[in-house]
């Protein structure tokens, strides 16, 4: 098609990646490139049946390679001339982190040093950044605001998002690359990783099993209903205003453990047995997210109340 660009989405096997593909091939002015290397951090078969609704539309590829593959990047950043990079391949989780730091860094902070190398080689002018709320820490000011100092992250997860971010302004900086640095707050809805609460708790519950609650169930999290999400990258994809910013994504709406473990009650129909534990190290007791920022440049306007989004996770949950 005339006037098609061509975006790669790092991670695009992977939970968020595989909804921002889906969006993109439905725009249909994109050729969409996908760089996964389908780890074992959770069950590889969950990634390709993410994929394998797309392998069939002419204008999505897939490349099956690890973003430390220099000279395997190399040739598909040559024979691909990308407009824009959606980068959101990492290791996630915050409390995998504390077991396994060097991976963590390698990927989150190298990996993203390398595509923003390939992107000043190869002449790439937008590069989206997949960044986390965990960079706050345990920020006393709440809502979080993308002007608070970030310096003391809690977790070797959240450091190396931080330092992700910090490369995408250098790389800004020196070579002429817009970089958009996007703090996503907990993400949910239809794939969502299974290491995460929501579909933890899910699977356990359903199986009639314990969930493990750290803490008094009083800790917060602002969640985020996928499609918001997704609505704010693509946004992300199209801004032109400065060479380097930052944006909070979440819901703007922060919900305790305990409300969302009965939500989660309500709709799948279980009680859940609670066994409760200390709080973990790493966490953080609340995420808030000030999204006026957002508001005003991305026309970013999140549309899912937790009730609602529950619903449509549970639906899809049950179903999947
Ligand atoms: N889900 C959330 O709530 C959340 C919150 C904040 C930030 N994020 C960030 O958003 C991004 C996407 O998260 P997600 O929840 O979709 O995770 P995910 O694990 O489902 O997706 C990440 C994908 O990256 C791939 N990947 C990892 N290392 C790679 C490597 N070395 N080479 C190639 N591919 C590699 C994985 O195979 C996976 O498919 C990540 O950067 C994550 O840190 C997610």
């Amino acid at each position: 098609m005339k006037n098609q660009k061509n975006i790669l989405v790092t991670g695009g096997a992977g939970f968020i990646g595989s909804h921002l593909v889906e969006k993109l091939l439905a725009e249909k002015i994109w050729r969409v490139s996908v760089i996964d290397d389908f780890n074992d951090f959770y069950a590889p078969a969950m990634k390709r049946a993410n994929v394998a609704p797309f392998l069939s539309n002419e204008n999505f590829q897939l490349f099956e390679a690890d973003i430390f593959d220099a000279e395997g990047l190399r040739s598909i950043f040559s024979a691909n001339n990308f407009d824009v990079i959606v980068h959101l391949a990492a290791r996630a989780g915050v409390r995998p982190s504390l077991e396994q730091p060097k991976l963590y860094a390698e990927t989150n902070i190298n990996g993203t040093l390398s595509l923003l190398d390939l992107a000043k080689d190869f002449g790439v002018k937008q590069f989206v950044f997949g960044s986390s709320s965990s960079v706050y820490g345990n920020n006393e000011k709440v809502p979080f605001a993308e002007t608070d100092q970030i310096v003391q992250p809690i977790s070797p997860y959240a450091a190396t998002k931080a330092a992700g971010e910090l490369l995408c302004h250098t790389y800004s900086h020196l070579y002429d690359i817009r970089t958009v640095c996007l703090r996503f707050f907990t993400v949910y809805g239809a794939r969502q990783r299974p290491d995460l609460a929501i579909r933890k708790f899910s699977q356990l519950i359903t199986e009639g099993k314990p969930i493990q609650v750290f803490g008094d169930g009083t800790t917060r999290r602002d969640y985020t209903y996928v499609d918001d999400i997704i609505n704010g990258v693509r946004a992300a994809i199209d801004y032109d205003k400065t060479a380097h910013e930052i944006f909070n994504l979440g819901e703007s709406d922060t919900v305790e453990l305990g409300y969302l473990i009965e939500l989660l009650e309500k709709n799948l129909d279980k009680k859940a047995t609670i066994d409760r534990r200390p709080m973990q190290a790493g966490d953080v007791s609340q995420t808030f997210a000030d999204i006026s920022k957002a508001r005003e440049f991305l026309n970013y306007n999140p549309q899912t109340k937790i009730e609602d989004g529950i619903k449509k996770f549970v639906e899809w949950f049950v179903k999947k």
